[in-house]
């Protein structure tokens, strides 16, 4: 059941990169950055770092990096077991705000044509697609490039 009132989302921070780090490793379509490269991110200026907790839990976070007044969505992952209820909209709505707030007209992202799920939330939140970049990912699927307005 989406109960929207038990999402808190707020910055990231150096504890939360283990549990990050989890759900990187888990997800096909996730880019499954080394801890390393979490730990450097939380020190970017230009990253816009979240993580959704559930219940007090730390269950989903986004990453995105603003360039050039726009926002690019480097990752977004839930927990399994915490699926369709809502963790991933909470964290695009805050991200969305403070791209804003840091000047950001755009928001652009690629994903898997084989990422339903990841389509299908993009597209009910106004995504088009711009491109296509033939066997981008391991799996050897294409990335559609997306784009939308703020
Ligand atoms: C894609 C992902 C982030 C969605 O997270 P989520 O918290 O389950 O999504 P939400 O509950 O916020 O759902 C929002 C909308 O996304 C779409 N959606 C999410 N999961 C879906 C699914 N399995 N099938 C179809 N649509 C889905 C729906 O439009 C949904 O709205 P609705 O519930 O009103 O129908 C999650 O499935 C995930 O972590 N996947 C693995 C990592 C990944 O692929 N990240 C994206 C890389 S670009």
């Amino acid at each position: 059941m989406r109960r929207e009132n038990d999402w808190v989302v707020r910055p990231a921070r150096p504890k939360d990169l283990e549990e990050v780090f989890s759900l990187e490793s888990y997800w096909l379509f996730a880019p499954h950055w080394s801890k390393a490269q979490l730990e450097e991110e939380l020190k970017r200026t230009d990253s816009i770092f979240l993580i959704a907790e559930f219940s007090g839990s730390a269950i989903a976070y986004f990453i995105g990096r603003v360039f050039e007044g726009e926002l690019q969505v480097l990752s977004l992952s839930v927990s399994p077991r915490h699926l369709r209820r809502g963790g991933a909209e909470r964290l695009l709505t805050e991200a969305f705000l403070k791209a804003r707030l840091k000047g950001c007209a755009r928001v652009t992202l690629e994903v898997s044509e084989r990422n339903l799920p990841a389509l299908s939330l993009y597209q009910k939140w106004g995504f088009q697609i711009v491109g296509k970049r033939a066997k981008f990912y391991n799996d050897g699927s294409s990335a559609f490039l997306m784009d939308k307005l703020l």
